[in-house]
């Protein structure tokens, strides 16, 4: 791009250089911001499950599949023509889930695997379970989470019940599902971050809330470790050759159980989602960042998805912003360091 600006030199051309630099301007400040080595251009506002590429014979794991985003994200990727891999908690709601998605996809290959993210040894079990039995993973969607519960609680493993979830159990999920997603000939990693990180920060003095408990603050650290990890997973991709295309998506704001299973309906946070829950994205809208992420060629490396209206909470697909914290290269390192000591858990280059 740089020598056909140096040599096309029409008055044309020239007021295009000047929209295609400031093009390149905007485009290059997202890629310093990620590590990435890739300008990032935006999708295509309106794409949807119509553009989506056949996926057959690709192979997903969905955590979180039996609601909200997670569901929507199967139920597509299996209308595609994938292998899908539902996992969560409970396995009523993953009968439930594969029923109502067959209702609509009759032909979907999709089952049921029984994942608690806030203990690793299930995490592992999980883990071992699927190197076993199956050829490879293509896609990874680390979509899972919890938010808000109005108390602190804690994970099998001790840790704070949101950071264990949201973050540490994922975080073991992808380094333990490594060497399968390496047996892909183009495997992707899509983790889910949320609009809150641009109120969340990383507190590594307490990182588990042991000293103070704010449900809300501890939420924002959580998805603000997602986004980091979903970009440091990126830059150690490169360096360390993994071939793996590292994506972050959120939703916006969209109606799933969230709230519901989090802080309430009935708390102030619930009243308040609740008067303008008509005006927000519907959890088929909100998974469509991701699934972009998980499918579209034009999908890059590094890059952060999300809808582009009011704040990103809702709109037309795009680039979403990354909030200071998450372009500090540093210290997505040293959580990665801290969170393999916390987990005793290692990203291993080996493949088997
Ligand atoms: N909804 C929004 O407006 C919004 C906004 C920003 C970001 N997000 C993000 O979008 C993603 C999807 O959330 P959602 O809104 O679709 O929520 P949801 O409807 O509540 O779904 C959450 C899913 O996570 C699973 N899950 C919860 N705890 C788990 C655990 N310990 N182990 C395994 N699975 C567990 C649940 O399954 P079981 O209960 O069956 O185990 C459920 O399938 C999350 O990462 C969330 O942070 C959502």
């Amino acid at each position: 791009m740089i020598d056909r600006l140096r040599t096309d030199d029409t008055p044309d051309a020239r007021s295009g250089w000047r929209s295609r630099l400031a093009a390149l301007g905007v485009l290059l400040s997202c890629t310093a911001a990620m590590g990435s080595a890739l300008a990032q251009s935006p999708p295509k506002p309106d794409w949807g499950p119509a553009d989506m590429p056949p996926q057959d014979g690709r192979i997903f794991l969905v955590t979180g599949g039996t609601s909200g985003m997670g569901y929507e994200d199967a139920k597509a990727l299996a209308a595609a023509g994938a292998r899908v891999v539902i996992a969560a908690r409970n396995p009523q709601r993953g009968e439930e889930a594969i029923e109502r998605i067959r209702r609509d996809v009759p032909a979907a290959q999709v089952r049921f695997e029984a994942v608690d993210l806030a203990d690793l040894s299930s995490v592992r079990a999980l883990a071992q379970r699927l190197r076993t039995a199956l050829p490879r993973l293509d896609g990874l969607i680390n979509n899972a989470a919890i938010m808000a519960p109005p108390e602190r609680g804690t994970s099998a493993d001790g840790l704070e019940m949101q950071f264990a979830t949201n973050y540490a159990g994922h975080f073991v999920l992808t380094a333990e599902l490594l060497p399968l997603l390496r047996k892909s000939d183009a495997p992707r990693v899509v983790t889910l971050s949320s609009i809150a990180v641009h109120r969340g920060s990383i507190d590594f003095d307490d990182l588990q809330s042991a000293r103070a408990y704010d449900p809300y603050g501890a939420y924002a650290q959580s998805k603000l470790a997602c986004l980091m990890f979903a970009f440091e997973l990126q830059r150690r991709s490169e360096t360390e050759g993994w071939g793996i295309r590292s994506i972050a998506a959120h939703p916006g704001v969209a109606v799933t159980e969230l709230i519901e299973r989090g802080p309430g309906v009935d708390s102030e946070f619930g009243r308040n989602w609740s008067r303008d829950r008509d005006s927000y994205h519907s959890a088929a809208q909100g998974a469509l960042p991701t699934l972009y992420a998980a499918t579209a060629p034009d999908a890059q490396a590094g890059a952060y998805y999300g809808p582009t209206g009011e704040n990103e909470r809702r709109g037309p697909l795009g680039l979403a912003a990354v909030p200071p914290a998450a372009r500090d290269a540093e210290a997505a390192a040293r959580l990665w360091t801290v969170t393999e000591e916390i987990t005793g858990t290692r990203f291993s280059s080996r493949v088997h």
